[in-house]
């Protein structure tokens, strides 16, 4: 062979892997290119143009949201931008999905115009382990097979419309580690059957319009590293089994039921539990001392309960970082020293806790980490006008109802990123400043301010009742 063929032989070579290649990449499996199409057929409107890519005869791995793998659709993964109103696809979804036999994760998310009850093809899949399906349009009940997925590793339904109970049967998905139901028209009890899924480890069935006690299902549940049962009507006593879940638990929110009795002692066992939050329930007696056992408790809400004190020092390296205590039959006098000393402390509500201190006493040690107080409905004196001065990140100050008496026109020196100031119902006096002008919410209402109102978005309705403001929004002031 010359050098002349030789580079001939190679070129020949290269346009033929050349073309290799594209074929390959051009080529789609025809039952993966049918089904994509049919499901493209199904959906009505795409105003944003999320299957533009999806044209017969090209390769479809290179579709937008398809994945491969050895050239078979593995993957689907189709997200609507929630943020650009009238962007979402609307339609329904094609049984025809049941052509990509060789899929194994379904993701489907923020698509609010697709409708539809829960697709039938995914049982038809045999290599399915993930199926998210979120914020869609999706309504009616949950079969009752749906069991029969017991491939599956992860199952995540939230945010759609579905109705009707838990199917008992979801105690045949034995390889699911995470499970989220939340955000649905769920209604009835949790099967205890689900107490047969030993490897969760998170469990979502929040914001449904589930009840009945929560059963003690979590005896077998040991890997379970969060738990959110919060926003639907369960009642009675914690099942005793949670005691179980002492060495994973991470987070357990069950806020916002109806539950009662009190806060069971062995919580102190839970060494690395970082979120508690019973929050607006029926709780009542005293807090658990062994509270204060528990090392990485770092967000702890118990806020609108029958509780009652004292509340004892949660103490972790860092410090609390955010604090709910308020609307119980707490009578702490003071802001708590273990919350004022926290040095990861972002957000400290503590509204009608019984607090009668006078503000200026309070010497948080790092004014600048908080985010939120709420301190409304005590009998806190004096001014908080120096900690405004120096809380440069503070988003929200709420103070109404207590006993503050400052000089308003003081309040010229605020954090940046202050949005919602509520100081209505104090002994609060002088004239309002112009920094105040800017806020997103503001309640000046029954004080004793005076003079004219700087120029203002707000309603009358945030200054009424003090002594002689003037100028719009209330009447104009006497010349
Ligand atoms: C849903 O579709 C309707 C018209 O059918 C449209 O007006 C609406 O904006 C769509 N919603 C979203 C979030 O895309
Ligand atoms: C302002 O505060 C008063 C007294 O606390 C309250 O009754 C009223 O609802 C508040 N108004 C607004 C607009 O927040």
């Amino acid at each position: 062979m010359n050098s002349r063929s030789f580079c001939l032989y190679i070129f020949t070579a290269f346009i033929f892997l050349r073309c290799l290649s594209s074929t390959e990449a051009a080529t789609c499996h025809p039952d993966d290119e049918a089904g994509l199409l049919a499901f493209k057929a199904g959906i009505t409107r795409d105003p944003s143009g999320i299957l533009s890519t999806w044209k017969k005869g090209t390769a479809c791995c290179s579709w937008s949201g398809v994945g491969c793998l050895t050239n078979r659709v593995t993957g689907l993964q189709i997200t609507g931008d929630p943020d650009v109103a009238g962007s979402y696809l609307s339609g329904t979804i094609s049984p025809s999905l049941a052509k990509l036999q060789h899929l194994e994760g379904f993701y489907f998310t923020n698509l609010r115009n697709i409708t539809g009850p829960f697709p039938q093809f995914l049982y038809l899949l045999p290599k399915l382990n993930t199926v998210y399906i979120t914020d869609t349009g999706l309504s009616g009940p949950l079969p009752a097979n749906i069991g029969a997925l017991s491939q599956l590793g992860q199952l995540g339904l939230n945010g759609n419309r579905f109705t009707g109970p838990i199917p008992s049967s979801i105690s045949d998905l034995t390889r699911l580690f995470q499970l989220n139901l939340g955000n649905n028209l769920l209604t009835g009890t949790i099967p205890f059957g689900i107490s047969k899924l030993n490897l969760l480890f998170s469990l979502n069935l929040g914001g449904n319009r589930l009840s009945g006690t929560i059963p003690d299902i979590f005896k077998s549940m040991t890997k379970l590293q969060s738990i959110l049962l919060s926003r639907n009507g369960f009642s009675g006593n914690l099942p005793p089994s949670i005691a179980s879940l002492r060495p994973n638990l991470l987070s357990i929110d069950l806020s916002q039921n109806k539950l009662s009795g009190t806060i069971p002692t062995f919580l102190s066992n839970f060494k690395i539990l970082d979120k508690l939050d019973l929050s607006r329930n029926r709780f009542s007696g005293v807090v658990p001392t062994s509270l204060a056992n528990m090392p990485k408790l770092f967000h702890l809400n118990l806020a609108y309960n029958f509780l009652t004190g004292p509340v004892p020092a949660v103490k972790n390296v860092e410090g609390i970082a955010s604090l709910d205590l308020s609307y119980n039959k707490f009578n702490f006098k003071t802001i708590p020293e273990w919350a004022t000393s926290s040095r990861s402390i972002y957000s400290l509500k503590l509204a009608k806790c019984g607090i009668n201190m006078n503000f200026e006493e309070w010497k948080p040690v790092n004014p600048h980490i908080y985010f939120y107080i709420d301190l409304s409905e005590n009998e806190i004196s004096g001014s908080p006008v120096k900690f405004l001065s120096l809380a440069r990140n503070l988003f929200e100050f709420q103070a109404s109802r207590n006993k503050l008496r400052f000089d308003i026109g003081k309040l010229t020196n605020l954090s940046p990123r202050l949005e919602t100031l509520d100081l209505s119902k104090n002994l609060v006096f002088g004239k309002v400043p112009t920094t105040l002008a800017t806020l997103k919410k503001l309640n000046l209402s029954h004080n004793h301010l005076c003079g004219k109102l700087p120029a203002t978005k707000f309603q009358a309705r945030a200054f009424v009742g003090n002594d002689c403001l003037c100028g719009s929004p209330l009447p104009p002031c006497k010349a």
